[in-house]
């Protein structure tokens, strides 16, 4: 949540600063603003997109090679011009942008007025500006002690960015759980909140680490600690290539990532899948093998479509590892006092590698002495670092808010872990292996088979566009791909949606169907197809209208459900790979078709970097 980004060096900051924004608005929308340093320091602030903004101060003056840029997701205070970063202290000596909330605000802001401060917007961002401020002038220290200083007065999360007047020549730095990461360019540096905005001007990298205050001149960086003890910063080299954060001709960063599944999938069981040798290997769990082999149970962490992902893990893992699994909304696991054993294996699955609920999770997991391992899409992400060992998901950066190839590239990675254990501990067959590996090879071939049934999907989202009410139903691996459906379609379209497993229907949802409100039901063939077929049975006599994502051939459904879609046959533990897919599509068409904002769909943040 909310995007900072940060040039120092001889170009022009501002269009540096904004396209960087731009990047980085998936993190947050509510408002944006800039600050540039050129003799004096100008800020300039809008509530709205980056856009709105770029409009706002077209023409003006913004001049300069250093500045400062920020995207909000609010937090304290409504999203308006003067709760938009950067926030000036009260003397104008800081500007500082900021991710990330200091809890201790109020109490600080206190002691602060006591001091004679004034405050002109409602943030916590604010207070810190100015406790930044009383120190330097206060104590008569340089503004890297003041930031120090102040730091260790603050109680919470931040990555944060500041800029000193009386000191021009610099950008100080400073991250602690809200991720930061620094390019270096020759005689210039950039800052953002994730590589996105600096690939295109340099490909050596430093992701600061929880208490490191860097301060950064056109020519050097200092990296230190808030101790300050200078640290040997550890540059690394990032893979990304811009083509992989642009839309590339798709009208939505949604839609480009539906498409990209295929791709994502195979990117993600590339070299880790081998059918000379029958195995599947996952080098990063290469030293954690034996304990994860003999977990006694696993408990998969997470939020939101990640959770959906571990719920698709909890059935792999307990069907063909014979594991015993727990899934836990994170947010819901670190205050609940869990009972965490050593013999534990814990499981982070997140996109962004930044949710401050599944970070703080892990911390609780580490203290209990239990394996904790991560699942992640961003690589360099804070779970990627904190957790003993992992996987990364390699589908690439994922811009839309609305998670799609995340979901099944995590999918794709639980499935690999649960037949590699499963193999391990001698439940997997040489021959269920065989075609496991042959059918997981066969998955993007068959999502493109899917994909280009496409204007179908768009024909049925004309067709319920206007719905206010839409139930997902699905059992056993269905039953997380119904609720992600459910979500994929409440969260871009504002419809209310639900997922249910289908059995459960019965026991309330049915009061609800009628003519107006479409189901729609996962059905392919699998173990519990005939109850699936009394499911549409009993919404059919209640005149509710069906939507039956099928296997393909399948001609019973289809006499009985207003549209089918048939998608390919698989094999059951992966059929949720390929089911996701339709569903993807028909969210997406239905909220173009009401005009929503697909890849930036209000109140939400791809990352979710405050509890
Ligand atoms: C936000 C995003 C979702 C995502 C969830 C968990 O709500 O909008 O798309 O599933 O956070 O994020 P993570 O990065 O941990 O998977």
């Amino acid at each position: 949540m909310c995007g900072i980004v940060g040039y120092i060096g001889n170009k022009d900051a501002y269009p540096i600063i904004l396209k960087g924004l731009k990047r980085l608005e998936y993190r947050g929308y509510d408002s944006a603003g800039i600050a540039i340093i050129n003799g004096k320091l100008n800020i300039y602030k809008k509530r709205g997109k980056v856009s709105e903004l770029e409009d706002y101060i077209l023409g003006m003056d913004k001049k300069g090679t250093i500045g400062i840029g920020h995207t909000r997701w609010a937090t304290h205070g409504e999203p308006n011009d003067r709760n938009a970063h950067p926030h000036h202290s009260q003397n104008r000596i800081f500007t500082i942008i900021h991710n990330g909330i200091i809890e201790n605000y109020t109490h600080l802001k206190h002691s602060l007025k006591e001091q004679g401060y004034e405050f002109y917007s409602e943030t916590d961002t604010e207070v810190l500006a100015n406790l930044i401020e009383y120190i330097y002038t206060s104590q008569k220290v340089t503004a890297e002690i003041a930031v120090r200083l102040a730091l260790l007065k603050v109680v919470g999360a931040y990555g944060l960015v500041v800029l000193c007047s009386e000191e021009p020549d610099k950008i100080i730095a400073a991250r602690k759980s809200s991720p930061l990461v620094i390019g270096i360019g020759d005689n210039e540096y950039f800052l953002a909140s994730d590589a996105t905005p600096i690939i295109e001007y340099t490909d050596r990298v430093i992701y600061l680490n929880n208490d490191d205050i860097a301060i950064i001149k056109k020519e050097e960086m200092v990296l230190k600690n808030l101790k300050n003890d200078i640290l040997q910063p550890n540059i690394e080299k990032i893979d990304l290539c811009i083509s992989e954060i642009e839309k590339n001709g798709f009208d939505h960063f949604m839609l480009k990532e539906i498409f990209e599944q295929p791709r994502s999938i195979q990117d993600t069981f590339r070299g880790r899948i081998s059918q000379e040798m029958n195995e599947i290997r996952l080098g990063g769990l290469y030293s954690v093998n034996d304990q994860l082999v003999h977990a006694k149970r696993i408990i998969l962490i997470a939020c939101g479509t990640s959770w959906h992902a571990a719920l698709v893990g909890e059935y792999l893992f307990e069907d063909i590892a014979r594991i015993p699994v727990e899934v836990e909304y994170a947010s819901e696991f670190r205050y609940r006092n869990p009972l965490i054993g050593k013999e534990d294996v814990v499981i982070a699955i997140s996109q962004s590698g930044e949710t401050a609920d599944t970070l703080a999770a892990i911390q609780l997991a580490k203290e209990s002495g239990a394996l904790v391992l991560g699942i992640c899409n961003v690589v360099g992400s804070s779970i990627s670092r904190e957790t003993d060992a992992g996987v990364y998901t390699h589908a690439g950066p994922e811009i839309g808010v609305a998670s799609t190839k995340a979901f099944t590239a995590q999918v794709t990675v639980l499935t690999m872990m649960a037949f590699m254990i499963g193999k391990e501990k001698g439940l997997v067959s040489d021959e269920r292996m065989a075609i496991l590996i042959k059918e997981l090879y066969d998955i993007p071939s068959k999502i493109e088979q899917i994909l280009k049934l496409n204007d179908e999907f768009k024909k049925i989202a004309g067709i319920y566009k206007h719905v206010t009410n839409a139930l997902y139903l699905g059992r056993g691996v269905s039953f997380p791909v119904a609720l992600e459906g459910a979500l994929k379609l409440k969260e871009i379209s504002y419809i209310h949606a639900e997922g249910y497993p289908a059995a459960e229907m019965k026991h309330g949802p049915i009061a609800l169907i009628d003519e107006n409100m479409p189901v729609i039901f996962i059905a392919t063939k699998d173990k519990s197809y005939d109850k699936i077929l009394s499911n549409i049975q009993e919404v059919k006599a209640r005149n509710g209208a069906v939507i039956a994502i099928v296997t393909e051939g399948d001609d019973i459904i289809s006499k009985m459900a207003d549209h089918t879609i048939e998608i390919p046959e698989a094999d059951e533990v992966l059929i949720s790979l390929l089911a996701a897919v339709p569903l993807q599509l028909i969210a997406y068409h239905i909220a173009v078709m009401r005009g929503c904002n697909v890849d930036q769909p209000r109140n939400l943040a791809k990352s979710v970097t405050v509890e």
